[in-house]
């Protein structure tokens, strides 16, 4: 909330931050529901972070998102933090209220609600999950994914030691598989979720077998350029449910505009089709 009676002002910080698509997300919510605010993009370098953040209250500016490569250095930052950014120890949003910065992170959120509303039904705790990939966007799903009573979460990573590492931090039922093994790791699951960055444009295609995916599992492909990666068209050819990596970007950026601008936006096509347009 803000009290000069000027334009509601918050933002998205990274470096680089020229490829983001969060200004066009919320200041497509800014429009579309009439609010007096403004959504800026921010080229912060990591060694500039903190004070840029600590400087976010005498600015009067209402939050910021936050992007690669700050997130941690923005958990540090933070007055306040929620179970998600302790637990990720990673901050993707911050909300200045009364001149104390609060950080959260809305990645598994975002994660669940895209699964969720593309999947009506679907439950993490019927059976197994495979999670490919150890980055940060993969702390994030398995953490939702946990969170949620997944029974055993697998996950495969070309550097073992990642995949180990996030497995012991989390502890039970996450647990590694190598990488050559990821094909028989998807027996009897129910989630395969690419998080590596391969099938993104101008990488590799990802190399996986589907044949021992049972064919009622979704897909999810957090990669969304292009939409329909490898993946997920040779998901869809054999009948499993195939969700992409859009709706991921969409929802986790709800919790930061709600509040931030005060109002709970809506994901629907005429947003997606606004974000698609960019890429
Ligand atoms: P993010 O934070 O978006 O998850 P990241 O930390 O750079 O991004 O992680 C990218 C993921 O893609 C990693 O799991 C990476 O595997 P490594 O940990 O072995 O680097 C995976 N990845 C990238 N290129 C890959 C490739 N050619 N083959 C297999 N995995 C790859």
């Amino acid at each position: 909330m803000n009290f000069s009676g000027a334009a509601i002002v918050a933002g998205v910080c990274g470096w680089p931050i020229k490829h983001s698509r969060s200004p066009r997300i919320h200041n497509f919510w800014l429009k579309k529901y009439g609010i007096d605010g403004v959504y800026v993009p921010f080229a912060i370098s990591p060694d500039r972070a903190a004070d840029a953040f600590r400087a976010l209250p005498d600015l009067d500016i209402a939050g910021l998102n936050v992007t690669v490569p700050n997130k941690e250095e923005a958990f540090r930052a933070m007055h306040e933090t929620d179970r998600w950014a302790q637990r990720l120890k990673a901050v993707n949003t911050i909300v200045v209220r009364d001149g104390v910065l609060f950080g959260t992170n809305t990645d598994a959120f975002g994660f669940l609600e895209s699964l969720r509303r593309s999947r009506p039904g679907w439950r993490a705790d019927k059976g197994p999950v495979v999670v490919l990939g150890a980055g940060g966007a993969a702390r994030a799903i398995v953490a939702g994914l946990q969170d949620e009573g997944a029974p055993d979460i697998r996950i495969a990573n070309r550097t073992a030691e990642r995949a180990q590492a996030l497995a012991s931090e989390f502890g039970d039922p996450v647990r590694p598989v190598g990488w050559e093994d990821r094909a028989d790791a998807l027996d009897g699951s129910v989630l395969l979720v690419n998080t590596s960055s391969l099938g993104m444009e101008g990488q590799p295609p990802l190399d996986i077998a589907l044949d021992a995916l049972p064919v009622e599992a979704v897909v999810y492909d957090i990669v969304y350029v292009p939409l329909e990666t490898p993946l997920l068209a040779a998901a869809r050819a054999r009948g499993n449910p195939a969700v992409d990596g859009l709706g991921m970007l969409l929802h986790q950026a709800r919790p930061g505009f709600r509040d931030w601008f005060g109002t709970e936006p809506e994901v629907d096509e005429a947003l997606r089709d606004h974000v698609l347009g960019t890429f």
